[in-house]
């Protein structure tokens, strides 16, 4: 999905080609949310000039770029600013015109780098084109840059010389939908915007000097301060003008309508910021790295802030300043600069070829990193510092919804039973957009689970506000730390399982499945009724990470599967029943996502429903067969796929008897793992498709990383 990068250097001098490495080392960090093209935005030769670089295409094709239009890359600035962008196409074609950095004009006094989407566009663009601007992209965001020029020459032809983010608080009345945005231009040298709704962004923050505080304030104007005048107005809509206003506009001219802004707006309360206030007063050497993801800034600042859904965060002579437009009740006066756990390393190949490969192999880690701290093995206790304090208001609740999207939405498919089972609370399991759709009744004793591994997925965000708004108690199971759902759920658990790059979700998927399950311990520990099943669960647990190991080994006989008996195949089914069929769904996901290949994941119980039709001696099947108490059933199901001349690939236990004399008469073949409780069983059996996937995919030369048309983090509905 889009990602944004801003490099603001104060009292650093760097040259102009520094400036153009570190923006470009920043998008790249970001190529793995997927996107379709590049570009940025840097100071021009002149005073008054800014230089746009765009490409379609990878970031290196951006790279020949800039190398191809010879910028003088001596040149140096003290201060400056840069912003920059890779673009997942929502609104018009992958072409150069389409590539943000969008901007105003030809002159480009506004330059706006944008991720989301402005639903009143074309209102506003219909509105922009009537007052004699030209637009030259099919994008929503190129009437944000446009906006902004009109805002600026219509306020200052009424004497107003607004401040930079005065003029943005203008603009982004009238933007809808959702953003993270960053706009530089040449009227605000050396200064950056960088807001969001809905979208997420962060701040990094790197000086010699220690900050005097861990802190940032917030702003917002005095109580007595008068809205804006806003000197734009669309045909039906008021454009945050009341509807009184919005009439009056109508009928008089645009300047009739001006109030003075410097006795309403302007009363705003300025301070410097405590943070940056260095000891003699002196201005302090910063820098800044504005993201929408960690993993551009860990590299140059692990001190961070996450700004907040309506912050308009401002920074021009080495300070950040972050502005709201009102004062909200019970809100926070401030936010903390944080330190980021994530370390480069972790998020770079090491020695794989790909993220997939190395996500899949460090799972008998993350899987551990998961449980540390976190299960005391000897006296069978788990404890979850986020939850604890919840645990008493969650066992009251009528239902518990769990809800989430794609391989998410199968950790919590894959765990509903035990949480049934340990918790005696209903348990439903809901696709975030469905969800939605459905409008689904929430009251205030229910409890929803939002599940996701980057914490920003719009469908689950959304979902989580509809919940919030209904008064429910939410809990996030969340991988990023600092991302929305952790930060807007009441209480929840971080999966801990490091940076996941890969477009694919894999340990991910093991870590939130192993959260899941330590969340249903935890409700239960006052049973006495389950303590058996408790220790029997949590001894498992224990044994995860090694028994995870060992099915790695079946690497080699996978790849040759993949490269014999499943190459060049159009579709395979994978049968699962009970705790397995999640695994089925989970697998053919992994499957469709990167190889391209269809594939069906179905309950086993289901076959002779309609898609036994589908079976012959030519279908590729692979089963879970591996043992829990529906195993007669499943065996049951197997036989009739062996009757119609189909020859499966059984995922089983190890030294399994009904295998191994079931392969002697029929035409099948085993994939042997380790055996666990029924309950943990899914995290062992879906190893095998994790690495299956990614042979059929690497098979076909596919790009593992980047499958087509999809993105890491999905931020638009
Ligand atoms: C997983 O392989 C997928 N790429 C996708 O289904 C993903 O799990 C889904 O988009 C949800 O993402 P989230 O966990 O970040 O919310």
């Amino acid at each position: 999905m889009c990602g944004i990068f801003g490099y603001c250097n104060y009292l650093v001098e760097r040259s102009r080609g520094e400036i153009i490495d570190t923006l470009v080392d920043g998008l790249q960090r970001l190529e793995y949310r997927g996107y379709d093209s590049t570009g940025i935005a840097i100071d021009g030769d002149e005073a008054d000039s800014t230089f746009i670089y765009k490409q379609i295409g990878k970031v290196s094709a951006l790279k020949e770029e800039i190398t191809k239009q010879n910028p003088n890359r001596d040149v140096t600035f003290v201060s400056h600013c840069g912003i920059a962008h890779t673009r997942w196409a929502t609104h018009g074609q992958p072409e150069q015109v389409n590539c943000h950095p969008q901007r105003s004009d030809p002159e480009d006094q506004f330059v706006v780098v944008h991720n989301g989407i402005i639903t009143n566009f074309r209102e506003l663009k219909t509105l922009l084109i009537n007052k004699g601007y030209k637009f030259e992209s099919d994008t929503d965001t190129e009437c944000i840059a446009k906006l902004y020029l009109h805002l600026y020459n219509t306020n200052l032809q009424n004497g107003h010389d607004l401040d930079f983010h005065e003029l943005t608080k203008l603009v982004l009345l009238e933007l809808e939908g959702s953003y993270g945005l960053l706009c530089k231009s040449c009227h605000y040298p050396n200064e950056v915007i960088a807001t969001r709704k809905g979208s997420p962004l962060l701040i990094g923050v790197k000086s010699e000097k220690k900050l005097k505080v861990d802190f940032v304030d917030v702003e917002f104007p005095e109580e007595n301060a008068g809205q804006p005048e806003i000197p734009l107005k669309s045909n039906n809509k008021s454009f945050g003008l009341g509807p009184k206003k919005a009439r009056e506009f109508e009928a008089g001219s645009q300047n009739a309508n001006l109030l003075p802004i410097a006795a309403n707006e302007f009363n705003l309360r300025h301070s410097q910021s405590r943070a940056f206030l260095s000891e003699d007063g002196s201005p302090t050497p910063v820098e800044f790295f504005v993201s929408s993801d960690a993993a551009s800034v860990v590299k140059h600042t692990k001190k961070v802030l996450f700004l907040e859904d309506d912050d308009l965060a401002h920074i021009y002579d080495g300070e950040l300043h972050i502005h709201r437009s009102r004062r909200e009740v019970g809100a926070s006066m401030t936010r903390s600069i944080q330190t980021l756990e994530m370390e480069l390393a972790q998020i770079m190949k090491g020695p794989y070829d790909h993220f997939m490969q190395k996500e899949i192999y460090e799972q008998p880690e993350s899987t551990f990193n998961t449980m540390r701290g976190r299960i005391d093995y000897e006296n069978n206790k788990v404890i979850l510092g986020g939850l604890k304090a919840w645990l008493p208001v969650i066992r009251r609740a009528r239902r518990l919804i769990m809800i989430a999207c794609g391989t998410s939405y199968h950790s919590c498919l894959a765990t509903r039973a035990i949480f049934e089972e340990l918790s005696d609370i209903p348990v439903s399991v809901e696709l975030a957009s469905d969800f939605l759709d459905r409008k689904c009744p929430v009251f205030r004793d229910d409890v929803c689970v939002f599940v996701s591994q980057s914490g920003e997925t719009a469908d689950t965000m959304l979902a989580l506000n509809y919940c919030l708004e209904r008064g429910a108690l939410t809990v996030g199971i969340v991988n990023s730390v600092g991302s929305s759902i952790s930060r807007v759920t009441h209480c929840g658990v971080h999966i801990n399982a490091g940076p996941e790059i890969g477009v694919a979700s894999t340990k991910a998927y093991t870590s939130q499945y192993i959260a899941l399950v330590m969340f249903a311990l935890s409700l239960s520990d006052d049973r006495v009724s389950k303590i058996d099943r408790r220790i029997e669960i949590i001894q498992g647990l224990k044994l995860i990470p090694g028994q995870i190991k060992q099915v790695l080994k079946l690497e080699p006989r996978i790849k040759k599967l993949c490269a014999t008996e499943l190459k060049d195949q159009k579709s395979l089914l994978l049968l699962g029943r009970g705790y397995q069929f999640a695994a089925a769904l989970e697998g053919a996901l992994k499957i469709k996502e990167i190889s391209y290949m269809h594939s069906e994941g179905v309950l086993a119980g289901e076959l002779k429903h309609g898609v036994l039709a589908l079976v012959d001696e030519n279908l590729p099947i692979i089963a879970f067969g591996t043992r829990d108490s529906l195993f007669p059933k499943v065996v049951s199901s197997i036989e009739q796929v062996t009757a119609r001349k189909g020859h499966p690939i059984i995922i089983c236990n190890e030294n399994d008897e009904v295998w191994a004399q079931k392969s002697k008469s029929i035409d099948l073949q085993t994939l042997e793992v380790p055996q666990t409780v029924d309950c943990l069983q899914g995290l062992i059996n879906i190893i095998p498709l994790q690495l299956m996937s990614y042979w059929l995919a690497v098979n076909k030369g596919i790009d593992v990383d980047f499958p087509r048309n999809l993105a890491k983090s999905v931020t638009v509905e």
